[in-house]
């Protein structure tokens, strides 16, 4: 049996104020030492998560998988893979991070599932019209012979978002749509099967005690009436643009959530929905977790805010006001395995920008990796003192810089394959991290494999050399943690204080924090500082740092 949670008071539930650490499992810690990350290596490794000072833990699909997008292709909602273990490891793991009273998020990817799971191979079995059929988005061609695709939608990661099948009989079919691989069918949710059956997924996890859900591609569940053609604009990333997007955002997702609430609230604890949802605006973004619906929402603007004292305060402004106006907390976050990873994102430049990804061929130069560490530590210490909650991303706490220099032949990325090598993509950010300096793996497993190849550098970053070490970055990490708990800082409000143009300050409960982003030292009483993501100099702060003073 797990450790009950309590429910708290409507206002002060625990994802209000959360710090959320997320765990990919193929790249965390791999216990069987086949190259690949595993549950029992997780629970293996749960004190340092501990030691961090975490409040919850959201984990990365599990679930059975052919893992054509890293288990973001499920063929079974309701078992572990074996490549990361069984169902009574992820009960185990449950059990021990509840007994450590840190919560465990589980994720559900419910827009579309494998091409392995018995739902599409039935439909590939099915005729034309038939409930199988039904559950899924097929669609007849256009053309004669039905030989074009029912409109012209792409798919995220590059190429036409529609797949023809073949019949029995190895005449060409109909058409199936994928927003995202080939192998990546979406689900008709404007079928009651496909509802019924994910309250049941819901249940299933949440009976074994999982304290939530952050929920894939939150925003295109449904798609508009009529699938009408639609042409991105081509600086619009996968967030759209001003433009309503048929497959991103349609007002019928929020029926879903709705009911999803309803089935959550039956449960103690005050479980949790965290939106997945990629939107324009964050007045968009906080549509998502009005009171009957989700309770949080990335904050991907955020992630992306230019890195200044204007363009960060316009982005924490907005933000605030935006979730505010609908009653809930803001959620932060600098880093996740789809993006490249914030210690080198902020070193890149307009004309070395994030693209998709970044590998040994992207022109321009190499991001400054010193530059991009310093940022990052700034960055992480102005987000965790922000009002409401905050995520992590694995290996951010060693300062993990994004690895750039992975051989072709070792990704894996589906946007790397599915761009013919345009896009690197995501993996990245993906190596599995480092434990140890001197151990095979670094210490990820005890045999070497490794199902990205890990570089050198990794050992200056390994969570034994920083542990202890004073200027590490885990070492600041912890120190952040242990002072916002103390504090309670992820509870309080802002107010903003006027420090010059280059110069971000607020206070927030007991304490004011002063980022500066200008070349000019900026003076600070040195009496008051509680930490600092860089030593001061000669008594001020220096450039791309974060100070937490005595308020
Ligand atoms: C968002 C996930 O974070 C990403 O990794 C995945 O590829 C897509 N959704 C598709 O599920």
């Amino acid at each position: 049996m797990s450790f009950a949670f309590p429910t708290a008071a409507p206002g002060s539930e625990w994802w209000r104020s959360a710090v959320i650490y997320q765990i990919y499992p193929r790249s965390f810690a791999d216990a069987s030492g086949d190259g690949v990350g595993d549950l029992r290596g997780i629970e293996s490794r749960l004190d340092s998560l501990a030691e961090l000072g975490i409040d919850a833990i959201w984990l990365s699909p599990f679930m059975v998988s052919p893992q054509k997008d890293a288990g973001y292709d499920v063929a079974d909602y309701r078992d572990v893979d074996p490549l990361f273990g069984t169902l009574a490891d992820f009960d185990e793991l449950l059990a021990s991070a509840h007994e450590r009273e840190i919560r465990l998020i589980v994720d559900l990817v419910p827009n579309h599932s494998s091409d392995q799971h018995v739902w599409f191979q039935a439909a590939l079995a099915a005729a034309p019209g038939s409930p199988e059929r039904a559950r899924y988005i097929f669609r007849d061609g256009k053309g004669a012979d039905g030989e074009l695709p029912p409109n012209n939608w792409e798919s995220v990661f590059g190429g036409p978002a529609w797949t023809r099948i073949t019949n029995a009989d190895g005449t060409p079919g109909q058409w199936y749509l994928h927003l995202f691989d080939s192998s990546q069918p979406d689900f008709d949710w404007t079928n009651e099967e496909v509802r019924a059956e994910f309250r049941s997924v819901l249940r299933f996890w949440l009976d074994r005690g999982a304290d939530g859900f952050r929920v894939d591609v939150a925003h295109g569940m449904i798609k508009a009436a009529g699938l009408p053609d639609y042409t991105p604009p081509t600086d619009a990333a996968s967030m759209g643009g001003a433009e309503p997007v048929p497959y991103w955002g349609q007002d019928g997702v929020h029926e879903i959530y709705r009911d999803w609430h309803t089935v959550l609230a039956e449960y103690a604890g005050d479980r949790v929905l965290c939106a997945e949802a990629w939107l324009p605006t964050n007045e968009e973004t906080a549509l998502w977790v009005r009171p009957d619906e989700m309770h949080q929402a990335f904050n991907f603007n955020y992630m992306y805010a230019a890195w200044s004292a204007a363009g960060q305060r316009e982005s924490i402004e907005t933000s605030i006001a935006a979730f505010n106006g609908v009653g809930a907390p803001s959620t932060w976050v600098l880093s996740n395995h789809d993006v490249v990873r914030h210690a080198t994102r902020l070193a890149l430049t307009i004309d070395n920008p994030q693209g998709e990804g970044i590998g040994p061929k992207t022109p321009g130069p190499r991001p400054d990796a010193a530059l991009g560490l310093r940022r990052a530590r700034a960055a992480t210490s102005l987000m965790l003192a922000l009002p409401g909650s905050s995520y992590l991303y694995q290996g951010e706490e060693l300062g993990l810089p994004e690895v750039i220099d992975l051989p072709d032949e070792a990704r894996q990325d589906p946007s790397f394959f599915r761009t013919n090598g345009e896009r690197y993509g995501r993996d990245g950010c993906r190596v599995p991290i480092p434990w140890e300096a001197d151990a095979p793996a670094f210490g990820f497993n005890d045999t070497g494999a490794s199902w990205l190849p890990q570089p050198a550098e990794f050992a200056d970053f390994s969570r034994a050399t920083e542990t202890g070490a004073a200027d590490s970055t885990l070492e600041l990490y912890k120190r952040l943690l242990a002072e916002r708990a103390a504090r309670s800082l992820g509870t309080e409000t802002l107010e903003w204080l006027d420090r010059g143009t280059d110069v971000l300050a607020f206070h927030t409960g007991d304490v004011e924090v002063v980022t500066n982003f200008g070349p000019a030292p900026v003076s600070v009483d040195a009496s008051r500082v509680i930490l600092s993501s860089e030593p001061l100099t000669d008594g001020a702060l220096p450039t791309d740092t974060t100070v937490w003073l005595t308020a």
